[in-house]
């Protein structure tokens, strides 16, 4: 018997690469309406050194992903999360909660904070983000921005801050 079949998905974070990006275009592709799809497009040619892609892998596709990359807001370095994606067929088995859990803990060193922008805050609240609506400029009709907060200090700070502009990513 091919152990492969067996095998189940298995959770990987790996550095941007021409063959990797190719693989994770074709699940956001997918899954994510034109707009989002153009947004997605302008972080992936942002992506650097730091950027890290967080995919959980079955039969040589990938099936649940998300990025995380650096973003300076203020006196503030945020991992910008970006293109949260389950394939249909995988949807309701836990895979971007275990995923999402793996980016907050792996980061927690290397950022101060998370920020990621969404029109399912629900999904987010459950994993500890928070609606950061108040600290950026309104669109009524534009998605939510949401933080993961690692200390309260940078929690109070932005409590402060003038209204950002929007689009960071
Ligand atoms: C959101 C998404 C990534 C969740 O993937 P997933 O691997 O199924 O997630 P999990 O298995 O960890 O969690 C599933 C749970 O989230 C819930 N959920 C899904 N969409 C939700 C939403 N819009 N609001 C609140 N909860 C939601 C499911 O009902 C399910 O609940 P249950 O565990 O009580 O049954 C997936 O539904 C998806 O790809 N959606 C389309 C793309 C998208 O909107 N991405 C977010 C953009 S920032």
């Amino acid at each position: 018997m091919n152990q492969h079949c067996n095998n189940k998905p298995e959770l990987k974070v790996i550095k941007p690469d021409s063959e990797n990006i190719g693989k994770y275009c074709d699940i956001i592709g997918n899954i994510f309406h034109l707009l989002d799809r153009l947004d997605i497009k302008k972080s992936i040619e942002r992506f650097n050194e730091q950027t890290r892609l967080y995919v959980f892998e079955d039969k040589d596709k990938y099936i649940s992903v998300a990025f995380i990359s650096p973003i300076e807001i203020g006196s503030i370095l945020f991992g910008g999360i970006g293109g949260v994606a389950t394939r249909v067929n995988y949807r309701k088995q836990g895979f971007a909660k275990i995923l999402l859990r793996k980016v907050i803990d792996d980061n927690k060193n290397l950022y101060q904070a998370l920020l990621l922008w969404t029109r399912i805050p629900g999904y987010f609240s459950g994993i500890g983000f928070e609606d950061a609506s108040t600290y950026f400029i309104d669109d009524p009709n534009g998605s939510i921005p949401m933080m993961y907060f690692y200390q309260k200090k940078e929690k109070m700070f932005f409590g402060k801050m003038a209204k950002l502009p929007r689009r960071y990513f």
